[in-house]
């Protein structure tokens, strides 16, 4: 009869909860609402009571989703709602085992996420934590010519891990920065990708040209991560957390990086190995780094990554706007509800 208790492990934005708070009255009874309400998460033995008799979750991409939790939670569990589009915190295949859909939130915060990955390329790649350091720290002296020196792309190759949908929208947002080769890998070609980022290249030459600027021809290659690794001069993971991808960038690659080249990780933390990337930063092999996710997160202050220079670090903020945040929650709500009530869910993983 599609009745139950919905679990919802965060307070959600505004509308989505406005919308959460008044389904209890709007559908009679049908559901009850059990919601964590508090700023902190809850540890472990809280989520694993909160669950208890739910039909469905909603949850955040810190709640691990396991054995352990769907058997708390008990047999009438019918769905998993997460409010990402990750989902590495998710037992995939005891929760398919177990008949529990598996709802997420792609799509969605695509345009967030590929800003943020932009935002750390150009914040590594100009040295902006250098630059706001000095301004606050009274280290900004009498304009020098060798100051604070970056590095520019034009001409230059792009590296994307994971030509997704995420990937395909950090490059679209690149190209007009000056790239003229972009090499991905994957599990698979996108020869339509391939065609749209020519199209862009395209037009930006187009307007370049009306400038008298220069141009260069385009290439954008379907690759093996390793050779991606050897030739970028910028490399932007936009690959899920996952066994083949869980220290992708490690000790024994690191050095394989172009002299001076950029890693940039907007996906999840532990895809890089972090003493690997120090290593890499603290040899002048990598010219600078730029992360949205860590590993552990957060990362401690006192890590020598946050301290080093070259290492821009955002709190994991990719999808950290208004109205990605209301969509992604309405998303994963619309997934909650299709769960419960025995409906196709609108994104499942
Ligand atoms: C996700 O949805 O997986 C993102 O990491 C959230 O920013």
């Amino acid at each position: 009869n599609g009745s139950g208790t919905l679990v919802v492990t965060a307070t959600l934005p505004p509308r989505t909860q406005a919308l959460i708070k008044s389904l209890e009255s709007s559908t009679s009874g049908k559901f009850k609402l059990i919601q964590w309400r508090n700023e902190q998460r809850p540890t472990r033995n809280e989520l694993l009571n909160l669950v208890q008799g739910a039909s469905g979750v909603l949850c955040m991409l810190t709640d691990k989703i396991d054995g352990e939790l769907i058997r708390a939670a008990g047999p009438q569990l019918k769905v998993v709602s997460t409010m990402s589009v990750g989902y590495d915190h998710i037992n995939t295949k005891v929760l398919h085992e177990n008949n529990i859909l598996i709802g997420n939130t792609p799509g969605v915060l695509t345009n967030a996420t590929s800003d943020i990955a932009a935002l750390l390329l150009l914040g590594a790649a100009r040295r902006a934590k250098e630059g706001v350091d000095a301004v606050e720290n009274s280290k900004w002296g009498v304009w020098n010519p060798n100051w604070l020196l970056g590095v520019e792309f034009s001409g230059k190759t792009l590296g994307i891990v994971g030509l997704g949908g995420i990937g395909a929208a950090t490059a679209a947002r690149l190209i007009p920065f000056g790239f003229s080769k972009i090499l991905y890998s994957g599990s698979r070609q996108h020869k339509e990708k391939e065609a749209l980022l020519a199209d862009i290249h395209r037009s930006v030459s187009n307007f370049n040209t009306s400038q008298g600027l220069s141009t260069d021809c385009f290439e954008c290659k379907f690759v093996s991560t390793d050779l991606l690794i050897k030739e970028s001069d910028v490399v932007i993971l936009c690959c899920a957390l996952n066994e083949n991808t869980r220290m992708l960038i490690n000790k024994s690659n690191i050095n394989d990086f172009k002299q001076g080249g950029i890693l940039i990780n907007p996906a999840r933390g532990p895809i890089v190995d972090p003493e690997a990337l120090l290593h890499g930063l603290e040899s002048n092999r990598l010219f600078a780094a730029g992360l949205d996710v860590t590993d552990p997160e957060p990362i401690k202050a006192d890590d020598p990554l946050v301290s080093h220079p070259r290492c821009f670090i955002m709190p994991h903020l990719g999808s950290a706007t208004v109205e990605t945040r209301e969509a992604m929650s309405d998303l994963a709500l619309e997934n909650l509800l299709a769960g419960v009530l025995g409906d196709k869910l609108t994104a499942s993983v």
